[in-house]
């Protein structure tokens, strides 16, 4: 089953995805409640493996505990950002555990669309993440009709608390142009400020972290967050 999936509507729609890399991992569960109170639409979940990126965050035991913790838990959306080498081998796993959506990175895998294939079969959504470096070019579009979700990275992945590169945003623009209802995702660096160049780019999932947890009114950031995106998605809906 997709947990949470009834609520990623058919439809454009603003989605807010604090990523979770900022909480304090010892109150975990109680500032991923928090987050859902303050009308986060998912969790964004950080997976590294200190391999494809120079760092370890959280291992897949948290999301199987995230998922038993929550009342009424199957309700909640999990996005699972994987910067892991060889991601095929978390598929099943991340599935089992209660990932909503397995979000791998393009750099990382020889075969997308085998890969695309097997989070599926999995019932999971799958995403596909460019890093700065990587293109839009002619082969990557030709996977993004089998995918739910594209991440444009806004700064390396691996940690929080970057600047937001707004160079990425002719990436989000070419993407918007020919996919108006996909979900485009973009992550690193967002705030207040920044998520402006990301709505008018055409980006609809916010992924923030430090602007979130650092927020003196979590629920007031994450409404201005999606007030930015909604001001450029509802004259096309
Ligand atoms: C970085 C992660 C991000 C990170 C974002 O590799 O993928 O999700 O947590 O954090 P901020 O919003 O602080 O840049
Ligand atoms: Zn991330």
């Amino acid at each position: 089953m997709c947990y949470g999936c009834d609520n990623s509507k058919n439809q454009l729609s603003s989605i807010i995805a604090p990523s979770i890399l900022s909480a304090n991992f010892t109150t975990l569960g109680q500032d991923v409640s928090k987050l859902f109170l303050n009308n986060s639409d998912w969790i964004h979940i950080d997976i590294m493996d200190g391999h494809f990126v120079p760092n370890i965050s959280i291992g897949l035991p948290v999301i199987q505990q995230l998922r038993e913790l929550l009342p009424d838990s199957k309700r909640f959306f999990f996005d699972c950002h994987m910067m892991v080498s060889e991601p095929e081998r978390w598929v099943e796993q991340v599935a089992n555990f209660g990932g909503s959506q397995f979000t791998f990175h393009y750099e990382s895998t020889t075969n997308p669309t085998e890969l695309i294939a097997l989070i599926k079969k999995n019932g999971m959504k799958a995403g596909c993440a460019l890093k700065p470096k990587s293109v839009v070019d002619d082969k990557f579009l030709k996977i993004v009709d089998s995918l739910d979700m594209v991440l444009i990275m806004t700064v390396e992945p691996g940690f929080g608390g970057q600047k937001f590169m707004k160079d990425m945003m002719p990436k989000v623009r070419k993407l918007r142009a020919r996919f108006p209802k996909l979900n485009i995702q973009v992550d690193g660096g967002l705030t207040q400020e920044t998520v402006v160049a990301a709505g008018e780019a055409g980006a609809n999932v916010i992924v923030a972290g430090t602007s979130v947890f650092k927020a003196k009114n979590q629920a007031e950031t994450i409404q201005l967050l999606r007030n930015e995106v909604e001001k450029n998605i509802r004259p096309k809906l």
